[in-house]
C-alpha cells in the first residue's frame, strides 16, 4: 500500500492535526510525530483538493519512505528510495525539494542527501529539472523526533500560507474584532470537514472573517449579522477577497438575527448546513451579568433548526492565556457554567485547543456537534 504522509504547519500543531482529521474524516490517521501523520492510502486528487482548503497542513508526501535517523540505518533508507523510484512508472524530469521542520537533526545534511537522491533518480532514467519540473519528490527531515521523510511531494515547502494577503489589516473594511484568516479557515474546515455542496453558516458575521475564507476556498456560505454596517463591510471585503481568487462559490450576506436563523436563511439551504463557525460579542450588560451565554444559547437552539445531520460547531471564545487545558478560564464567565449551558443547549463538547492572541488574551476554539431539531 502506498502511504501518503502529511507534514503539517507548526503554527499550533494541535489544531493542525483536528484539521486533518476533519478534512480526512474516513482515513486511519497513526501520528509518527506531532506534524508528521501517516494519512494510509490517498488519491493525489484528494491530496491536492485537502491541500487547496487547509490552514495547518503543509504538504503531503505520497508514496512515502521514512526513518528514524537516530537509530536506523541511512542505506536501508536509500536503498526503500531506489526502489520507490524503480517502481514508479514515471519518466521525465523531476527536482527534489528538502525541508527542515522543528531544527535540526544532528550529523544530517538534508541538502547533501537531496543530492544524492536527485543522482538516484537519474541512474533511473529521471532527468533534472530544479526550475520547472514534472515531478517533485519531497524529503522532510524532523529535528523534533529525527524522523526523515522521502516521497512524491503534493504541495509546495512555502511558509506563507495562501490566507496572508488577506491579513485583516489588509482588508478593506477592518475592524479590531476581525479575524486572522489563517485561525478563520481552519475552523470553517473543522466545523464542515471536507467541501461539499452544503453551506457553512456564519451567523455573526461581523468583518466577515470566516465566510472570506469559506467562499475563496470555494465553499458555499451564509453569512449572518444584525449590523448594517457589519454586513456592508464584510460584503466589501467578501469581494475584495475574491478578486484574487478562482473560487466558484454560492453565497448569501445578509441582516438577520442569529437568534432567528430559521427566518433568515432561505428555505432551500434548511438542512443543507454543513457547519456553523461562531465568534460572538463578549460585552456586559448594565447589571454586569454575563449576557452572552444566553445569546450563545438561543443562537445554539436556532442553528438546531436548519443545520444538516452531521453539522458541528465552531465557537471562538476568550479566555487567559493559561496553557492548561483543566483549569480554562473564560475571559468573561465561569468556565463549568458554560459547559453547562452548552449541554442544555444540545450542544456537545467533542474539543478543544487554545489559541495566543497576546500576552494578557488567548482563544478558546471549541468543537461540539449540534442535534439537529425539527
Ligand atoms: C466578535 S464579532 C464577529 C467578528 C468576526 N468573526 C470577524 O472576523 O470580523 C460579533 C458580531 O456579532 C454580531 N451580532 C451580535 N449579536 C447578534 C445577533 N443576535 N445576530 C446576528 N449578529 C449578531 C455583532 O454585530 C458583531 O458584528
Amino acid at each position: 500500500m502506498a502511504q501518503t504522509l502529511a507534514c503539517l504547519r507548526g503554527w499550533n500543531i494541535p489544531l493542525a492535526q483536528a484539521e486533518l482529521a476533519a478534512l480526512l474524516p474516513d482515513s486511519n490517521l497513526d501520528n509518527l510525530s506531532s506534524r508528521f501523520i501517516l494519512a494510509g492510502e490517498q488519491s493525489i486528487a484528494k491530496l491536492q483538493s485537502t491541500l487547496s482548503c487547509s490552514s495547518g497542513i503543509q504538504c503531503f508526501l505520497h508514496d512515502v519512505q521514512y526513518m528514524d535517523f537516530a537509530n536506523d540505518d541511512i542505506d536501508e533508507f536509500m536503498k526503500t528510495v531506489s526502489s520507490f523510484l524503480e517502481r514508479m512508472p514515471k519518466r521525465g524530469s523531476l527536482a527534489v525539494r528538502y525541508l527542515r521542520i522543528a531544527g535540526r537533526i544532528d550529523g544530517l545534511s538534508t541538502q547533501s542527501l537531496a543530492g544524492e537522491i536527485g543522482g538516484l533518480a537519474v541512474s533511473h532514467g529521471y532527468s533534472v529539472d530544479l526550475s520547472n519540473p514534472e515531478y517533485e519528490i519531497g524529503l522532510i527531515a524532523d529535528g523534533d523526533s529525527n524522523i526523515l521523510a522521502c516521497g512524491w511531494l503534493i504541495g509546495d515547502f512555502d511558509d506563507s500560507i495562501g490566507t496572508a494577503p488577506r491579513r485583516a489589516t489588509e482588508r478593506p473594511f477592518f475592524r479590531p474584532i476581525s479575524l486572522d484568516p489563517r485561525l478563520a479557515r481552519l475552523a470553517v474546515n473543522l466545523a464542515c470537514g471536507p467541501i461539499d455542496e452544503y453551506a457553512v453558516l456564519d451567523p455573526m458575521t461581523g468583518t466577515g472573517g470566516f465566510a472570506m475564507e469559506a467562499i475563496t476556498m470555494g465553499r458555499n456560505c451564509i453569512a449572518i449579522d444584525m449590523d448594517n454596517e457589519m454586513i456592508t463591510g464584510a460584503k466589501q471585503n467578501i469581494e475584495w477577497a475574491l478578486e484574487n481568487s478562482s473560487a466558484e462559490s454560492e453565497y448569501q450576506i445578509m441582516i438577520g438575527d442569529a437568534c432567528n436563523l430559521e427566518d433568515s436563511i432561505p428555505t432551500k439551504w434548511h438542512g443543507k448546513i454543513s457547519g456553523v463557525v461562531l465568534d460572538p460579542p463578549y460585552e456586559r450588560n448594565s447589571h454586569g451579568t454575563h449576557a452572552h451565554f444566553e445569546l450563545i444559547s438561543n443562537t445554539i437552539d436556532s442553528m438546531r433548526k436548519v443545520v444538516s445531520d452531521e453539522a458541528k460547531l465552531v465557537l471562538i471564545i476568550p479566555i487567559k492565556p493559561d496553557e492548561s487545558d483543566i483549569d480554562i478560564q473564560l475571559m468573561h464567565g465561569d468556565w463549568n457554567e458554560f459547559v453547562s449551558m452548552m449541554s442544555h443547549s444540545g450542544a456537545k463538547i467533542i474539543g478543544h485547543w487554545h489559541e495566543h492572541v497576546h500576552a494578557s488574551l488567548a482563544r478558546l476554539i471549541l468543537l461540539a456537534t449540534i442535534a439537529p431539531q425539527d
